[in-house]
């Protein structure tokens, strides 16, 4: 039976949203650090926002004071939590309620107040339209929109002109490979919106819960980001393509931890026979501007 790709993905994240953060022993999405006064935000995030807002390498927040920040496809929200926090005037978008409750649930265990919409990112509501400084993503959204052009328009359409987009996302060529040892698999394609299905249990914060959910990813490329982001009438103003990680994302085994901590996607070799190959992209960050 042929499920419609939307719904199922919304099947998906409603699980993902009342399972994730509630396992004491999980690493993902640890609140009750956020609760103490810490952040999920990695040191790549912090800088993107910094960059883009004017914060500094003590205070990479400092910029969002008195900010109107969108938090677009926000899960469970732990960043607007603690940009609210900062002073900012946050509000969460995400298309499952079960998400956007438990951020609300978040943000009153902080004591800060947040709003929340209920929406599919590739049509936000028009009470959304200009009226944000700063529209935020990260890590894990883009790859669940089919029509990125769409999309890019929304990001465009809620920012005031002048307003910053921050995303940072997982790099197109790391969401190619299924696995890397102990052989490498690559199932996935590079761009152009190319699509693949696939029915699991559980997620990458909660692998082994028991729940199952068929999902439809897409894949865009590095060209099709920059390139919808400018026909949206964004500004590009960085894009950098990081080839290390503060964090790994999946929680699989396919990036390698080096001795500094850092996770790298290694594949093959180098020049010397049983060398390190040299490490390819893992994540990017993109700070464009609304003319
Ligand atoms: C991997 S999470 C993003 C990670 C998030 N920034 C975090 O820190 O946990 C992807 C989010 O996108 C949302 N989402 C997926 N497709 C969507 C759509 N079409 N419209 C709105 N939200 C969507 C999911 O509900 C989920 O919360």
């Amino acid at each position: 039976m042929s499920i419609d790709p939307y719904a199922g993905n919304l099947d998906f994240w409603e699980k993902a949203a009342a399972t994730h953060g509630v396992d004491e022993d999980s690493d993902h999405y640890r609140f009750d650090a956020v609760i103490a006064g810490g952040t999920l935000m990695t040191p790549t995030e912090q800088r993107a926002v910094a960059t883009a807002t004017g914060g500094t390498d003590d205070d990479p927040l400092a910029g969002v004071r008195g900010k109107d920040v969108l938090y677009l496809q926000s899960h469970l929200g732990a960043d607007g939590v603690v940009m609210a926090r900062a002073g900012a005037r946050v509000t969460c978008a995400d298309f499952s309620a079960t998400a956007l409750r438990r951020a609300q649930e978040l943000a009153a265990q902080v004591g800060v107040q947040i709003e929340t919409v209920e929406t599919d990112s590739r049509a936000i509501p028009e009470s959304l339209h200009g009226r944000f400084d700063l529209v935020y993503v990260t890590v894990g959204a883009i790859c669940w929109i089919d029509d990125l052009d769409r999309w890019m328009r929304q990001v465009s359409l809620a920012l005031r002109p002048g307003g910053r987009f921050v995303m940072v996302e997982i790099h197109p060529l790391y969401q190619m490979f299924l696995k890397t040892s102990p052989e490498v698999v690559i199932d996935f394609p590079y761009g152009g919106g190319a699509s693949l299905t696939d029915t699991d249990t559980g997620s990458y914060a909660a692998p082994d819960a028991e729940w199952t959910s068929t999902t439809t990813n897409y894949a865009h490329s590095i060209g099709d980001i920059v390139t919808k982001a400018v026909r949206a009438g964004l500004r590009i103003d960085v894009l950098e393509e990081h080839v290390t990680s503060d964090i790994d994302p999946r929680g699989d085994s396919s990036l390698v931890r080096g001795d500094d901590g850092k996770y790298r996607l290694l594949i093959g070799r180098g020049n010397e026979e049983g060398s390190q190959p040299e490490p390819l992209p893992v994540f990017l960050t993109l700070l464009a501007t609304k003319v």
